[in-house]
């Protein structure tokens, strides 16, 4: 049987409401004749909403502590990251410059969805094209740099928030959901599956760390929406590696029990195939759940993709983690509107 694992959370600032509901979808658990449960973390907050803000939580407080007066970070136009990163940035009195990657930053996109917001917010977009976000690092720098010689003091949030200090947000939602689940009537260990989106890792690596810690016996599955299974099992790693020597001093996630479900990337990284915005709207119908086309829709088209090839392939109970997202969805509002 396994242990917990001594620990300590370090400090952190409280910006998202939390603990999130855990809500069983009682039409598709019939549908597909297995428990099916959804974390709401799109209940975090609504200017903060999704996953993020739980990596904020450590990473400004660190931020704050240093004495900083200005956040960086970086993201896809469409980023929820730079968009939560703006308003929690506002929420503590601090400045936000966001480097955002588009194809023609001569023609940015049109201020919609979390642009809008960005912009609300009243961060700094620099738009960068996809070469120049290859070099996020030196565009970091330079913007450090440019922003200390006019006397302000910057803190650099690397993409996603998805770091060591930033994994401790998604360790703290497993110690929710270990409560959540001892909530439910048959609270027998019924082997769970959770399954999540993965964009930057952060998520995944924080999940994966809180299924020991808390030993837990969780299968956390995490759904790639770029790149591919190789890839993330690197960055996932690095992430758990960096967290395990800064903070346990001992290895407790072994490579296996980093578990990804590539093949659904589709189109590329935000973009919608018609069948994952009809999962959306289906789902909207069946459940009255809204999810993002970017990330929360693309892993639960893949749920049901297996689930459509074998009920059973998750166990008798699955935790969908709801990361948010949710106004990514007016990005591609023309496309759903075909589809209504
Ligand atoms: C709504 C949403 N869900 C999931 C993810 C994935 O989280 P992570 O970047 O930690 O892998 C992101 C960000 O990338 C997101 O914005």
């Amino acid at each position: 049987m396994p242990q917990p694992i001594s620990f300590q959370y370090p400090e952190r600032v409280r910006l998202a409401q939390t603990p999130t509901p855990l809500e069983k979808m009682e039409r598709l658990s019939d549908k597909f004749g297995v428990e099916i449960y959804f974390k709401r973390d799109d209940f975090t907050g609504i200017e903060l909403s999704g996953n993020k803000v739980r990596k904020l939580e450590f990473i400004l407080h660190r931020a704050l502590h240093m004495g900083v007066d200005t956040v960086i970070t970086c993201g896809g136009a469409q980023s929820n990251h730079c968009r939560a990163t703006a308003f929690a940035a506002k929420r503590l009195g601090l400045k936000a410059v966001l480097l955002l990657r588009t194809s023609d930053p001569e023609q940015p996109p049109s201020p919609e969805a979390n642009i809008l917001l960005d912009y609300l917010a009243g961060a700094t977009i620099i738009w960068l094209t996809p070469e120049q976000y290859q070099q996020r690092d030196q565009y970091f720098k330079w913007q450090a740099e440019k922003l200390l010689a006019e006397g302000a003091c910057p803190y650099i949030i690397p993409e996603g928030g998805s770091t060591a200090l930033g994994a401790w947000g998604y360790v703290s939602a497993v110690e929710e959901l270990v409560n959540d689940v001892e909530q439910l009537d048959d609270a027998d260990s019924v082997p769970t599956t959770v399954i999540s989106a993965i964009g930057s890792g952060g998520t995944s690596a924080g999940l994966v760390l809180g299924n020991k810690i808390f030993a837990a016996d969780f299968r956390m599955l995490g759904v790639n929406v770029c790149d591919d299974k190789e890839y993330f099992q690197k960055v996932i790693g690095t992430i758990v590696n960096d967290f395990q020597d800064t903070y346990l001093k001992q290895q407790i996630v072994a490579s296996a029990d980093i578990e990804i479900l590539d093949g659904y990337v589709g189109r590329g990284y935000a973009m919608s195939q018609p069948k994952e915005l009809e999962a959306i709207r289906d789902l909207a119908q069946l459940e009255g759940v809204v999810l993002d086309p970017v990330y929360t829709g693309k892993a639960y088209y893949a749920m049901i993709s297996e689930l459509e090839k074998n009920p059973k392939c998750f166990g008798s109970r699955i935790i969908f983690l709801h990361t948010g997202g949710l106004f990514g969805l007016f990005s591609v509002a023309d496309q759903m509107a075909e589809l209504l």
